[in-house]
Order: structure tokens, then C-alpha cells, then sequence
């Protein structure tokens, strides 16, 4: 008989970043459903109390705070009042982010780097490394770091986000490679087109066009499509996972034609 690790995440303690929408959202409602205890955490406390109070009212176990990922100081104070209020931590899902476009010539480019970099890429090292003394007494030490198919290929106009998320690939691998030996899986998701708060406005009809052109599966993507995999990277029995990114993007990075 095979030694079976559980694919169960009932009682793990989670971190999810951005989680008042979109994608953070449905994973922090997965992780519950799942009979996680999760930290809905987000720039504001209202949009983040919104999520951990519908997770309660359906059952689940959640609290909010305010973690504004961009803010130094803000990360290493939540993350340690998340991880004692727990009582340990068992996942961190980086997903916070911010979409930006603008010519790379253009007034206010340095700015928008700026910003994309911070919120983007090292918010994700600065929590990695936050929630890291607590990961080390977990069982199933997992983090998920949330990039995007931008991290793949390109569109014009998009370079800040996209070197932002081929920064997010490459702190995956590093980190996969250094904490191995401890037991610790890190991973990254790669979303393709997904119908969030970030995409809501593009006209439908242009998601449509987009979408039939691009992908193979000829529609955007809901944001639980997308959470579903992050979540099933954090089960015990993904212990033999790590340092893969991974495109849940309807086959749009397969599709040529
Ligand atoms: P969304 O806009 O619905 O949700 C993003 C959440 O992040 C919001 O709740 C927002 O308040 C929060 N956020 C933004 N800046 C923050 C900060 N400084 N601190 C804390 N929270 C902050 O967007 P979506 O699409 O769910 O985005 C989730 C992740 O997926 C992002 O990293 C995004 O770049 C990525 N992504 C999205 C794609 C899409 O098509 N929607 C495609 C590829 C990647």
C-alpha cells in the first residue's frame, strides 16, 4: 500500500494576499470550503472584512486584515500578528497585484516600474520571508506565488507588469532550489485571460474577440478556475511539486493558430 499524504486542507493556516477580488478572493473562499483557516488580507480592511465575513456566515474560518503589500514595515507586522493569532502558518498565496500600461518612453514610466516592482515582485520576496520562521514548524510548508502568462510571452505597453511577473518566475525557482531541503514547495501559477476586477474594464465584446483569437478553450477564464490549482498546490499531498510555473490560462500559451 502506497504511504498516502492527504490531499485534505482542514485545519491548515493560509495566507492569501489580494483577496477582496477576483482570484484572491476564490481562493481564500476555496481554502475555507476546504476547512482552511484563512487570513483574508488586502489594501483596505473594509474590502478584505467582506470577504472574511461571507466566509464565516457560509461556515468557514476566516479573519481579515489590512496588508497593503506594497508597505514594508505593514508586511512584517501582519504577518506575525496573522501567524500568532493561528498559531503557526501553513501557506502563503502571493497574489496581490496592480495592472499598468504605458509606453516605455512616456512621462511617469519610472513611476509605474516603480510601483510594479514593489507590489508586484518584492512584496512576494518580503512575505516569503515574513512568514518563513513560521513555515519552518509546518508539516506541509507551501507557497504559491501568482504571476501571469505576461511572465511567458508579452504584450506591447505591458513591460513594467511583465518584467515584474518574470521576476516572480525566477524568485520561484531560486527559492524552490534553497528551501528543498527543508520541506518547502514553492510554486508559481500563471493566469491567462481571467474575467477579475483587474480585466472588468475591457469592453465584453473586446474579451470575446481576444479570447476566440487566443486561447484554446475560446473564453476567458473564471477566477476560480485559476484558484482551484493554487489550492491544490498547497495540499500535504503535493509534497513532490516545486519550482514549476504553471500557465491555467485555457491553452494560451499552447495555441499558435
Ligand atoms: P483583482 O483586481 O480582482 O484583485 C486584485 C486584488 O489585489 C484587489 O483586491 C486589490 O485591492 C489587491 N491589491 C492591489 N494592490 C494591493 C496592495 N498594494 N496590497 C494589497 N492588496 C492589493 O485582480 P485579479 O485578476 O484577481 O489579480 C490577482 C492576481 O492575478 C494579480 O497578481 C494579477 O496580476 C494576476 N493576474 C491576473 C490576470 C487576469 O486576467 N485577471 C491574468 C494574469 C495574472
Amino acid at each position: 500500500m502506497a504511504m498516502m499524504e492527504s490531499r485534505s486542507l482542514k485545519g491548515l493556516k493560509v495566507i492569501v494576499t489580494g483577496a477582496a477580488s477576483g482570484m484572491g478572493r476564490a481562493t481564500a473562499e476555496i481554502f475555507a470550503a476546504e476547512g482552511a483557516h484563512v487570513a483574508v488580507t488586502d489594501y483596505t480592511l473594509e474590502g478584505a472584512a467582506a470577504v472574511a465575513d461571507a466566509i464565516v456566515a457560509s461556515g468557514g474560518s476566516a479573519k481579515a486584515w489590512k496588508l497593503d503589500v506594497g508597505d514594508k514595515a505593514e508586511i512584517e507586522t501582519v504577518v506575525v500578528s496573522i501567524a500568532q493569532h493561528f498559531g503557526g502558518l501553513d501557506a502563503v498565496v502571493n497574489n496581490a497585484g496592480i495592472s499598468g500600461f504605458t509606453q516605455i518612453d512616456n512621462e511617469g514610466y519610472d513611476e509605474l516600474w516603480e510601483r510594479m516592482i514593489r507590489v508586484c515582485l518584492t512584496a512576494h520576496q518580503r512575505i516569503i520571508r515574513a512568514a518563513l520562521p513560521y513555515l519552518r514548524q509546518s508539516k506541509s510548508p507551501r507557497i504559491v506565488n501568482i504571476a501571469s502568462t505576461e511572465a511567458l510571452g508579452a504584450t506591447a505597453l505591458d513591460s513594467a507588469y511583465s518584467a515584474a511577473k518574470a521576476g516572480v518566475t525566477g524568485l520561484t525557482r531560486a527559492l524552490a532550489v534553497e528551501l528543498g531541503k527543508e520541506g518547502i514547495t514553492v510554486n508559481c501559477v500563471c493566469p491567462g485571460p481571467i474575467s477579475t476586477g483587474m480585466t472588468q474594464g475591457i469592453p465584453d465584446d473586446h474579451k470575446e474577440i481576444y479570447a476566440k483569437r487566443r486561447t484554446a478553450m475560446r473564453r476567458y477564464g473564471r477566477p476560480e478556475e485559476v484558484a482551484h490549482i493554487t489550492v491544490s498546490l498547497c495540499m500535504p499531498a503535493a509534497s513532490y511539486i516545486t519550482g514549476v510555473t504553471i500557465p491555467v490560462d485555457g491553452g494560451l500559451m499552447a495555441r499558435n493558430a
